[in-house]
This record gives structure tokens, sequence and C-alpha cells, in this order.
């Protein structure tokens, strides 16, 4: 079974009007050729409607950094998944570790998310990662584990995206090492509920970069990133896009 890579750009909330030439600057990058894999990117919700087609001309899918459950209704200041296919997205994050930490996001309400983006037609990265405790006090699998199975809709592997981010590698500049990044992915495969694991496609993020994409992207559970800070800047986005396998 042969996973197409994605690496996925999250911009968080960064961004404004003056950075949508960022899509100009990837395309010249690319321009000698392009990487092997799918790419997306995640801008603030504010940039999506401008990116749509410079995406389109370059290759690169849209997503939303969050959705709400609901498709519609009494909800100020949240988006749902069908406004963002609406707009032409393809897919959405979901349980971002800052969205759970920063707004109380339980893994049931992100389940519900997952299934809303499904419901819209649209690719949910479903985020699950550990905090530094519970590394330290060695309960990283079961925690993540246990986060996949109340996080991850009933769905076939093929139509979702998980994305492993340990809490303690985002923004940190400190990454998982290749090894325990990659046992942490093969844990998650053997943990899928399906029996179509083999075509679950497993990111992995917190302080990917260009130096340390290479490593991390060789190993055989790791399917591509989700990529912070580095995305901000399409020259390394794009030298990282390089290191797929
Ligand atoms: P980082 O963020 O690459 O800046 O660590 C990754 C993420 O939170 O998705």
């Amino acid at each position: 079974m042969t996973r197409r890579p994605l690496i996925a750009g999250n911009w968080k909330m960064n961004g404004l009007r003056s950075d949508l030439a960022w899509m100009d600057t990837l395309g010249a990058e690319l321009e000698g050729g392009r990487p092997d894999c799918d790419l997306v990117l995640f801008p603030p919700a504010t940039l999506i409607g401008g990116l749509i087609e410079p995406g389109q001309a370059q290759g690169v899918s849209i997503g939303g950094q969050d959705c709400a459950p609901a498709a519609s209704g009494a909800h100020t200041g949240d988006i749902s998944a069908e406004m963002l296919a609406d707009l032409g997205c393809s897919h959405v994050i979901v349980g971002h570790s800052e969205r759970r930490a920063d707004h109380g996001e339980t893994d049931a309400q992100v389940r519900a998310k997952a299934e809303a983006a499904l419901r819209a037609g649209l690719t949910p990265i479903i985020c699950i990662g550990e905090t530094l405790d519970d590394r330290e006090a060695g309960r990283a699998e079961a925690v993540v584990t246990a986060q996949l199975q109340a996080s991850a809709p009933d769905a076939p592997a093929s139509l979702v995206v998980i994305a492993y981010e340990p809490i303690w590698a985002i923004g940190t500049g400190r990454t998982a090492s290749d090894d325990d990044a990659q046992a942490m992915h093969a844990a998650i495969r053997a943990n899928w509920r399906g029996d179509d694991a083999q075509a679950l496609r497993i990111l992995y993020g917190g302080s990917v970069k260009p130096d340390n994409a290479k490593g991390l992207l060789s190993r055989p559970d790791i399917d591509g990133a989700l990529v912070g800070g580095a995305s901000l800047d399409a020259q390394s986005f794009a030298a990282i896009a390089r290191c797929v396998r």
C-alpha cells in the first residue's frame, strides 16, 4: 500500500492580505520540479477566499483551521464545514492542541467536528498528541491512542487524516526524534479501529523545519507533515515539501 504524502501548512492566527503573495512565491519555488505529494495550506479564515484560486493555479488545496459541528444556526463567530466547502476548501483541521487548550475542546467535540467535515465532503485532519508530563510519565502512547479512539469518526481511513503533534514539540523548536515519532505513528496505525489502517495517512507535526523533515519523512509510518511556523515562509515550506520520500 502506498500512501501519497501530504505536506500541510498551518498559518494559525497569522497572515494579512499582504501575505497572499505567498502563493506566488511558492509557485516560483516549485517551478524547478514539483514534489510528489499533496500540498494543503490552512490560512486564517479571513484569507481563504483570496487563496482558493491562486492555490488552484499552483496545485495547492486550501483548508480551514477549525469548523463548527453544526451546519448553520445561532453560533456567533463560528464557521461551519459547509461554509468552508462552499468557499472551495477541501480540508479542515480539527482538534488542534491550541484549540483544545484555548477553547476547552474535548475529544467528543473534536469527533463531532470531524463528522461535520465528512458530512460537508471535506477531509478532516484530526490532531492528537501528548503533553510533556504525559511523555515523561511514560503514558504518551496510552494518551494518544485514547485520543485517537475518542476523536476519530467511524469512517474509511482514506477519508480522514490523523496528525500526531506532541504538544511539547509545537512552536518550541523541539521535535520528537525520528525513532520516537515513527514508534508513535506505528502505534496510531495499530490502534485504528477499522481494518483499513494501511490506507490511513498520519502526519507528524511539531517544529518541522527543512533541516529535520527529511529524517522524519523517510520513516515508514510518517506520511507527511503539519507545519506551523516554518509554513509562514513559502521557501521553507517548499524546502520541506521537497523532502518527501
Ligand atoms: P510548529 O506548529 O511547526 O510551529 O511547531 C505545528 C502545529 O501546531 O501545527
